[in-house]
């Protein structure tokens, strides 16, 4: 309306109103809002039809006319606001009926075991029943270990500072860069009562280090599962009898294992072991590059200069190791095309790998 029409305290009024209107928190204050603006007496709106009474005849219409304008908004907007706050009334009246004081607290949010660590206690519960016991390392290895007792020369690229983590205080100790040192420690432990045992058998599953950049299929960390047996007549048919046993075990009865010829220093003869890629089944995929196979681990016969390392004989003792990859069977499994979900912890992917075991 044209404002010029009205004094300063009307004007005032007119443009604080949307303001006032938004600040009535409860039913209470939006009547007493209905008083002063719109009420018969005293309000706002009895002042401006005073004012209209008193108007000299020709302005009355024009006047009139922006009264009655101005005031119909006021009521209209006073209405919708008295809609909102008595159907928020009515709410919170449903809410506080539905509340029973006697029914139990929602449950709290749980955590749950991280789906690498349900992937390594997969493997090691497929191993048990073959008598395969857990043995752990330190993450913190010695040079002998992760490199000497494993046939590494010592100018073997691997041991060079560009690919392994050495402690800067301590230049003979560095981060494990496979689980492999394990065998050497267990078989030193265990070497003196070998003939008593019969032999070994154990699973090592850990955290390793290498220094790569991280990508979507490397990272500095990792995790693998080292798995040993000696014992006396030990060939290649029990390496695979017991990985296509394995493969089996974990990946299903349909399971296809397929034994490459390969090179590892603590192993001879060494080879790499491949599944039938689980996601094309073998036609060829992104998964598998178009190969139909995927490979999750090394393995081979221990090396005699391992078992003489380690204090056993191996003219009279053999057995045969092997490396699985965690995260590589876990993305193959689920399918999942970057290793770095794994570690980000986005309980939204933590929560959809809930169907990798
Ligand atoms: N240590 C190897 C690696 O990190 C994996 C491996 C290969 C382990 C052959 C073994 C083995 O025990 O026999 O790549």
């Amino acid at each position: 309306m044209d404002m010029s029409l009205l004094p300063p305290e009307l004007c005032e009024a007119e443009r604080g109103f949307p303001a006032a209107l938004q600040a009535c928190g409860d039913l209470d204050a939006l009547m007493r809002l209905k008083g002063a603006f719109i009420g018969r007496e005293g309000s706002h709106a009895a002042r401006m039809m005073e004012l209209l009474k008193a108007a000299p005849k020709e302005q009355k219409r024009e006047l009139g006319a922006a009264i009655n304008a101005l005031k119909g908004q006021w009521e209209e907007s006073i209405r919708i606001r008295q809609a909102e706050l008595e159907d928020a009334k009515r709410k919170q009246g449903a809410l506080a009926q539905a509340w029973d004081p006697e029914l139990p607290p929602p449950a709290p949010a749980k955590g749950a075991m991280h789906p690498l660590n349900r992937l390594m206690d997969r493997m090691v519960e497929v191993f048990r029943p073959l008598g395969y016991h857990v043995e752990e390392g330190p993450e913190v290895e010695t040079e002998a270990h992760n490199f000497d007792g494993l046939n590494i020369p010592a100018d073997h690229p691997a041991r060079g500072s560009a690919d392994t983590f050495y402690l800067k205080e301590h230049a003979e100790l560095l981060l494990r860069t496979h689980t492999s040192p394990v065998q050497v420690r267990v078989m030193q432990r265990l070497a003196p009562t070998l003939e008593e045992k019969g032999g070994i058998r154990f699973l090592a599953p850990g955290r390793v280090y290498r220094k790569d950049e991280i990508d979507p299929t490397h990272s500095p960390m990792f995790h693998q599962v080292e798995g040993l047996l000696v014992g006396k007549g030990i060939g290649m048919h029990h390496l695979k009898g017991t990985l296509n046993y394995a493969m089996k075990a974990l990946f299903g009865p349909k399971a296809e294992v397929r034994f490459r010829p390969s090179y590892f220093p603590f192993t001879e003869p060494s080879c790499e072991v491949d599944v039938r890629c689980p996601l094309c089944g073998g036609d060829g995929c992104r998964v598998c590059k178009g190969s139909g196979w995927v490979e999750l681990l090394g393995a081979g016969l221990v090396h005699p200069n391992v078992l003489r390392f380690s204090g056993i004989d191996p003219e009279v003792w053999s057995g045969f190791a092997f490396g699985i990859g965690v995260e590589r069977t876990a993305m193959m499994v689920s399918q999942t095309p970057d290793l770095r979900l794994f570690f980000e912890n986005d309980t939204r992917f933590l929560a959809a790998m809930g169907g990798l075991d």
